[in-house]
């Protein structure tokens, strides 16, 4: 669904991604691990436009994005949730999604948000706490059913578990599994690589901004020296 071919790309002069490669497939769960400073956030922002890039495409379907501003990105369907949220710390919860859901129709906003409630739960809870004033694993979930409002076909999360509790994490991967579910194409910047294998489809490894390993989770479970070498996972 989305193609990366041949991409070099970073920051000012600064190559990062290296010649890379690879494709993310219509409504699969991909993850994309590596170790700190890989190039993982800087893939995400290629494909939102916002870095630089020196050479090759990024495609959806058959559409070039490279070029594009990344407000005209988001229309496509995709959908990025950085790993700093953009999220107003001194609304409440409820006047965050008011925003975030203005991006639809009026006649749909009404019914998006009593669907986002069932989704999070929480959220329905929270809708008069400041945004500020929210747990981290609240805050996050907030950032993702922001971004879950534009109903994008595809979905961009860079680290989305990063800096929680155990059972917080595993609220966040609950949701993702359930994204997942509803034919949302997923791309998760994970560090915990362990735990995002049990859950997504695919996994693309990245080492100082070059694809090291491609293949299904599974296969990336079983692949001794990418789990050893790459992931720091024993
Ligand atoms: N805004 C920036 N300007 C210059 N270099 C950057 C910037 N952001 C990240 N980098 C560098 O790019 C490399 C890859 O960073 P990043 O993609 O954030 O890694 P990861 O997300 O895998 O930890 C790192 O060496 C980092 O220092
Ligand atoms: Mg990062």
């Amino acid at each position: 669904m989305i193609t990366v071919d041949h991409l070099t790309a970073g920051y000012g002069k600064l190559e990062i991604l290296q010649d890379l490669s690879l494709a993310f497939a219509a409504e699969q769960f991909s993850a994309v691990l590596g170790p700190n400073g890989s190039g993982k956030s800087t893939l995400m922002k290629a494909i939102m436009g916002l870095n630089t890039i020196f050479s090759g495409s990024i495609t959806l379907r058959t559409r070039e994005l490279i070029g594009m501003q990344t407000e005209a990105i988001s229309k496509l369907g995709i959908a990025y949730v950085p790993q700093r949220e953009n999220i107003f710390t001194e609304l409440s919860v409820l006047e965050n999604l008011q925003l975030g859901v203005r991006i639809l129709p009026r006649d749909q906003r009404e019914n998006a948000l009593n669907e986002l409630f069932e989704l999070f739960p929480i959220l329905g809870r929270r809708k008069p706490q400041k945004a500020g004033q929210l747990s981290g694993g609240e805050h996050r979930m907030l950032a993702i059913a922001i971004a879950w409002l534009s109903r994008p076909t595809i979905m961009l999360l860079d680290e989305p578990s990063a800096g929680l509790a155990p059972a917080i994490a595993t609220d966040v991967f609950n949701i993702l599994k359930e994204l997942s579910q509803q034919g949302i194409t997923l791309i998760v910047v994970e560090q915990n690589a362990r735990r995002i294998l049990q859950h997504c489809d695919y996994a693309f490894v990245l080492r100082e901004g070059r694809l090291m390993f491609d293949g299904s989770a599974q296969a990336c479970l079983e692949d001794e020296e990418t789990i050893k070498g790459y992931l720091g996972v024993h």
